[in-house]
């Protein structure tokens, strides 16, 4: 595909842009461009338009609005000290939306071109990168699909169109690295099986916030669902992956069981840990383990992981009739873990894995 360039403005002044990058926040300001691109069944994907950020124009019959056909992705661009700006294994993102694609039974974009809608966006927005040196920022990206045929009948669209938005982003959790809490929900589930869980769609979104809603009611940060047929192991939060590290070095996640996703933070931590020599291990995870194992102290350190929340330290777990806390400061190697992931990212360390990709 090639992309057609021509109608850059810079939709907010200067000295706004400014104020937005001394203190990003997550998600709210987007950048002064966006990039579309269109596909239909017959003729596939046309080229792509990068456009200024602004509103979409959809049919109100569009199937997105009605049944949720869409899917959506989420990576960010790092500056270097050098002033280069680089991105972390995009295209992992673009092999997980094209999985998504599958299941929601959307086109698949070609990884190159998934790639290149990022390039062109970044090179158009790149005076909102932020700085390096300033901190946990970066350039959040959000590439996304929707089912934009006007049709109301229930079957896969003939029309889809793929964007991508960016915002400036800050730490996902405002309030400095310390501990949040977890809400258990047992009343709600995020995904079943044979369901969506695996891919990032938005109504698995949609589905996480009433259990959100029940966390926020017990004053917790962020909610954590269980496996909905046994309603025993543990999956992850509404939007990120969980770690656990046993005082004898073990570095615990739950494993892929088609109902969770397939974090890229995640996967990327499974490597780092096994090379500062932690022995990992993917594997289903009784929600008693967590609770016994921060009771007899076995389990020293719980974090959650994801691109928006990198790495966080979990302190709380709070359920119907009870809590437990496993610390309440940061431990020792959720630390190490979330400054190894950081400073290969702003490029601060040697990338020896082949994970950074200039932009
Ligand atoms: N789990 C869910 C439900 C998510 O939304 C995310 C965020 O993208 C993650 C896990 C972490 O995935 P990644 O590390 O690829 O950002
Ligand atoms: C991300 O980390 O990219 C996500 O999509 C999760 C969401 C909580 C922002």
């Amino acid at each position: 595909l090639t992309f057609t360039t021509n109608s850059r403005t810079d939709r907010i002044p200067a000295e706004e842009r400014a104020r937005v990058l001394a203190d990003p926040g997550f998600g709210k300001t987007m950048t002064d461009h966006m990039v579309r691109i269109r596909w239909t069944r017959d003729g596939g994907w046309e080229n792509g338009d990068l456009l200024p950020y602004g509103p979409i124009s959809l049919d109100p019959a569009a199937s997105v609005l009605h049944y949720g056909q869409e899917i959506f992705e989420g990576l960010k661009a790092y500056r270097h000290e050098d002033g280069s700006i680089w991105s972390f294994r995009p295209q992992a993102n673009a092999e997980r939306l094209q999985r998504s694609a599958r299941r929601l039974a959307l086109p698949e974009l070609p990884t190159d071109d998934f790639v290149e809608s990022i390039k062109v966006l970044v090179d158009a927005d790149q005076d909102w990168v932020p700085d390096y040196g300033t901190g946990e920022t970066s350039l959040y990206l959000r590439p996304f699909m929707i089912a934009s045929e006007a049709f109301l009948g229930v079957r896969p669209a003939n029309e889809a169109t793929y964007y991508v938005i960016a915002s400036p982003a800050g730490a996902y959790f405002s309030g400095g690295i310390k501990p949040v809490s977890l809400w258990l929900s047992t009343d709600y589930a995020r995904a079943g099986d044979g369901g969506t869980g695996a891919a990032k769609c938005g109504g698995n979104y949609a589905s996480s916030l009433a259990g959100q809603v029940q966390a926020a009611e017990y004053g917790c940060d962020q909610v954590v669902f269980l496996d909905s047929s046994t309603h025993t192991y543990i999956e992850e939060l509404g939007g990120m992956n969980l770690f656990f590290v046993y005082r004898d070095g073990r570095l615990v996640t739950p494993q892929l069981t088609g109902t969770i996703l397939e974090g890229i933070t995640r996967s990327s931590i499974l490597q780092l840990g096994s090379e500062m020599g932690l022995t990992v291990e993917e594997r289903r995870i009784p929600i008693q383990e967590w609770k016994d194992g921060v009771a007899s102290g076995e389990i020293a350190e719980v974090f959650a992981c994801g691109t928006a929340a990198v790495v966080t330290p979990v302190g709380t777990l709070k359920w119907d009739g009870g809590e437990c806390t496993v610390s309440t400061e940061p431990g020792e190697a959720t630390m190490k873990i979330r400054e190894t992931l950081l400073d290969l990212q702003y490029g601060k360390t040697a990338d020896t894995r082949g994970w950074m990709q200039r932009l």
